[in-house]
């Protein structure tokens, strides 16, 4: 199986649930920005609480951050990543490709989980994060629309991207990536 690679996918899409049970099965390295992010609101720091009131409303914490987050985690593993909700816009795709060319370790596959708009708010209000509330929901779609969704058009023209159904058990959907990354 490969073993330097990306998901995409709307929020909800059942990005981390997935990620994780495709790390423990390979032993990768499970990167989510979102899970670092929060790390650091947690953590107290200057900089969690710059990104939670930017998390709050459903926006993309700057650039320059999730990168520098990243890139000291990517740099010091080679075993094997698997990046969850980063990048997420072109700008950070170009970050990335700049880091991967640096580091040698090329993406080896994009997993991109498609799935219908309501199943995905149905799920977020069941899980209740405190930014899964329906106004959040609908700027976190939004952004996703306007400048997440443009990278899967990037992918598919280098020829990296796969995509699976999201819809149906987390057992179904884990079957359909495991072969989508064989
Ligand atoms: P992030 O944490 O990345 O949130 P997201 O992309 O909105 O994704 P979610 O965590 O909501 O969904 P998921 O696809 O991982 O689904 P999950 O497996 O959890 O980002 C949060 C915020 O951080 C952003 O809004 C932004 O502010 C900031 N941020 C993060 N990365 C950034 C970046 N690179 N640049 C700038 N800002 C960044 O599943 C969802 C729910 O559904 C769970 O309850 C799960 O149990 C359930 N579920 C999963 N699969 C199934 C299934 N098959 N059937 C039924 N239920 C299921």
């Amino acid at each position: 199986m490969k073993k330097r690679l990306l998901f995409l996918g709307p929020p909800g899409a059942g990005k981390g649930t997935q990620a994780n049970l495709i790390c423990q099965d390979q032993d990768l390295v499970h990167l989510s920005t979102g899970d670092l992010l929060r790390e650091e609101v947690e953590s107290g720091s200057s900089l969690g609480r710059e990104a939670e009131i930017v998390m709050n409303q459903g926006e993309l914490v700057s650039d320059e951050l999730v990168l520098s987050i990243v890139e000291k985690r990517l740099s010091i593993n080679s075993q094997g990543w698997l990046l969850d909700g980063f990048p997420r816009n072109l700008a950070q795709a170009a970050l990335l490709d700049d880091l991967l060319q640096k580091i040698s370790q090329p993406i080896e596959s994009v997993l991109l989980i498609e799935i219908d708009d309501q199943i995905l708010v149905e799920r977020m209000l069941l899980r209740g994060r405190k930014d899964d509330n329906q106004e959040v929901i609908s700027n976190r779609l939004k952004i996703y629309r306007d400048k997440t969704a443009p990278l899967i058009k990037h992918y598919k023209n280098i020829g990296l991207l796969n995509s699976v159904d999201g819809f149906g058990s987390v057992e179904d959907v884990n079957s359909r990536i495991k072969e989508a990354l064989n």
